[in-house]
């Protein structure tokens, strides 16, 4: 109704509005009046108005982070940005662990702008504006009761204007402990207790620059108590020790994030939102000093291979600096970001999803966009909750490496040369043994144990890695435990088979032959899915080489078949041939072994494409095992590239 009067009119309008409709009648009725109000905190009883979603332009700023109990400390409402005015507020302490009961007393307050209310019969429990003037800021002194022990909140509802106000405006926590023990607590101090409070605009204090303890950063204090944090190098938390931290802190519906960079030369500090723990589709925040003070960006990555972080089509509006400084090199911000962010078909809903830390630093710019983090960059090891607390590890990758670099050694290398041996070398080196074994078994058996026992741990590792089946859905873990399996059963069928000349030895034969081939098969498909689990971080092109392998290897197969063909033919016309002429020469030295004594024809051949395979395959081995370990191996280019 009063949208098409004048500015002033408007104003007006609005606080007389403010100030008979809104907490006045609650001041005027007699204790014990409308509970649901000093519940509900809603300055309007089932008003038309609702309260304002978006993040709220006032913060609740507290004087410490632990009172004694029966101490008297100071709680301020202020603008953000400083000197934003507010016609009306309501302000209560509410226990954190039961957020409908109100906590402790406001001193009666020497400011006329001030007036307590008595909720819940309880005296001056909660306090409120007398009159709707603009205030700047508004400070209080809060006392908790001397019989409880615990963490409160400051829960407030502050009105811009008439249809502009904010319900459940939540400060940090506080804890309340016995009197004697409050030194013992480590304090987050704001601003210093001092009586009486300053009137007038309020500045906000930035935390105390960086000293040269690092153990001193107040960063630290209320990591894994009431904020989340997460940074790089790993374990730099403990240790207090990060050159880049983040933390988050959900009061509320308020997301605060806090973001630090401690290396020289940094540009940027950013913290991503990312689903998947990997560059692409991921909401970064970043904190980019420009002429001495920061500028926050909200941006959305690109993952390969053009990787990037573009800010355009990002919303910039939901995400707010709060607090800010550059000291010596030191890059600190807060920020607020709404719950919802949309990107383009992109929803970030911090509410309901979970989302891995993304955490990176860097020391270029692009034109509208962060440098690449060649600084640092670390995902946090699994998807959270955001408004749980918790202590955050990076994601380490060193046992999903070893598994990759294992099963592509087995599988890659050692069984596509123990098959080619068993297959295609039973009558060269004939005569040769070692141990009273043919060379092709004792060859052929060492790669297959080799591929047996680096299948197996590698098939451990990943379980202890994962700590559960694959929740990727990819036929990957499928594939690969059956492989495994077969894998698994192949020896022990070996170890058991019937003598040479057993009736059942031809059906060992086959079955051993079949459980290879189908486990070797298996097993290349299994690493063709691995190229798109996206834990591994592979590259696509990843699956070329694999192709590259396998054509490879079919036609060493084809060479082999071909040249066993024609051997065979040789063989069955030298027979007569053989008898005669061998027997003369080593007929003569070997004795009893004489018929076996002579390779099939080709040997050399066979020989000498043996070698070529082989190195063939060490190279192929070599360079798959390092995509697998040095994933993602696009980073790795990258970070030679800007050194
Ligand atoms: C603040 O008060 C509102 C209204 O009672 C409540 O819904 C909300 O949970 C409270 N917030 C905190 C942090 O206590």
């Amino acid at each position: 109704m009063f949208k098409n009067n004048t500015r002033t009119l408007v104003l007006g309008a609005v606080l007389i509005a403010i100030q008979t409709i809104s907490w006045t009648p609650i001041m005027s009725l007699p204790q014990g009046a409308p509970e649901t109000v000093c519940d509900t905190m809603l300055p309007f009883h089932g008003g038309g108005i609702p309260p304002s979603t978006s993040l709220p332009p006032f913060r609740i700023e507290t004087s410490s982070s632990v009172v004694g109990q029966g101490q008297t400390m100071r709680v301020d409402i202020v603008g953000v940005p400083p000197g934003l005015s507010f016609g009306g507020f309501m302000l209560q302490a509410r226990n954190r662990n039961s957020p409908h009961q109100i906590i402790g007393q406001f001193n009666p307050s020497s400011d006329s702008r001030v007036k307590q209310m008595n909720c819940e019969s309880s005296v001056g429990n909660s306090v409120t504006h007398s009159n709707t003037s603009p205030k700047q800021s508004v400070s209080l002194e809060w006392q908790p009761p001397v019989d409880f022990l615990g963490e409160v909140l400051f829960n407030a509802t502050v009105a811009q204007a008439y249809d502009s106000f904010w319900v459940g405006i939540p400060s940090n926590t506080v804890q309340v402990v016995r009197r004697d023990t409050v030194g013992s607590y480590p304090q987050t101090t704001r601003l210093p207790y001092v009586t009486p409070p300053p009137r007038g605009p309020y500045t906000p204090q930035t935390e105390s620059p960086m000293t040269t303890q690092p153990q001193d950063d107040p960063f630290y204090t209320d990591c894994g108590r009431s904020k989340t944090c997460f940074g790089f190098p790993d374990g730099c938390i403990e240790t207090k020790s990060c050159k880049s931290i983040s933390a988050v802190m959900v009061r509320g519906d308020v997301y605060e994030f806090e973001m630090k960079s401690l290396s020289s030369g940094a540009a940027y500090i950013a913290l991503g939102l990312s689903e998947d723990a990997k560059m692409g589709d991921d909401l970064v925040t970043e904190c980019v000093p420009q002429n001495g003070r920061v500028s926050l960006y909200s941006s959305y990555t690109s993952g390969a291979p053009n990787y990037a972080a573009t800010r355009a089509n990002v919303p910039q509006n939901k995400a707010r600096l709060i607090e800010s400084s550059v000291i010596d090199g030191v890059i600190y911000c807060k920020i607020q970001r709404e719950v919802i962010t949309q990107v383009s078909s992109k929803t970030f809903d911090l509410l309901n999803n979970r989302y891995h830390l993304l955490i990176a630093s860097g020391t270029g710019l692009k034109e509208n966009s962060v440098g690449y983090h060649d600084i640092g960059r670390l995902p946090s090891a699994a998807p959270i909750n955001l408004a749980v607390v918790q202590d955050l590890s990076g994601s380490s990758t060193l046992l999903l490496r070893l598994h990759g670099a294992f099963m592509v050694i087995a599988w890659i290398g050692t069984t596509s040369l123990g098959i080619i041996l068993a297959r295609y070398f039973k009558q060269t080196w004939v005569g040769k043994q070692i141990c009273g074994k043919d060379q092709w078994f004792v060859w052929h058996r060492a790669c297959m144990v080799t591929t047996w026992s680096l299948t197996i741990v590698a098939f451990i590792i990943i379980f202890v890695e994962i700590g559960d089946w694959s929740s990727e859905r990819n036929p990957h873990a499928i594939l690969g435990t059956i492989t495994t399996i077969i894998c698994f059963i192949q020896p022990i069928g070996a170890l058991f088979r019937p003598a040479p000349n057993a009736k059942s030895r031809p059906i060992f034969n086959w079955l051993h032959w079949l459980g290879g081939n189908l486990a070797h098969i298996l097993s290349i498909v299994t690493i063709f899915f691995a190229v798109k689990l996206t834990k591994a971080e592979l590259p696509e092109w990843m699956d070329w080489i694999l192709v590259g392998f396998v054509v490879v290897h079919v036609i060493v197969h084809l060479i082999y078949s071909i040249a066993g063909f024609s051997s065979d033919r040789q063989q069955a016309q030298q027979v007569t041939a053989f008898q005669m002429s061998d027997m003369g020469h080593h007929g003569m030295r070997n004795g009893h072994r004489m018929e076996r004594n002579t390779d099939a024809p080709y040997s050399r051949f066979r020989k000498g494409l043996l070698a070529a395979y082989t190195i063939i395959l060490i190279l192929f081995v070599v360079v798959l095992v390092l995509i697998v370990v040095l994933a993602p191996i696009e980073d790795t280019f990258n970070k030679l590239k800007s050194n």
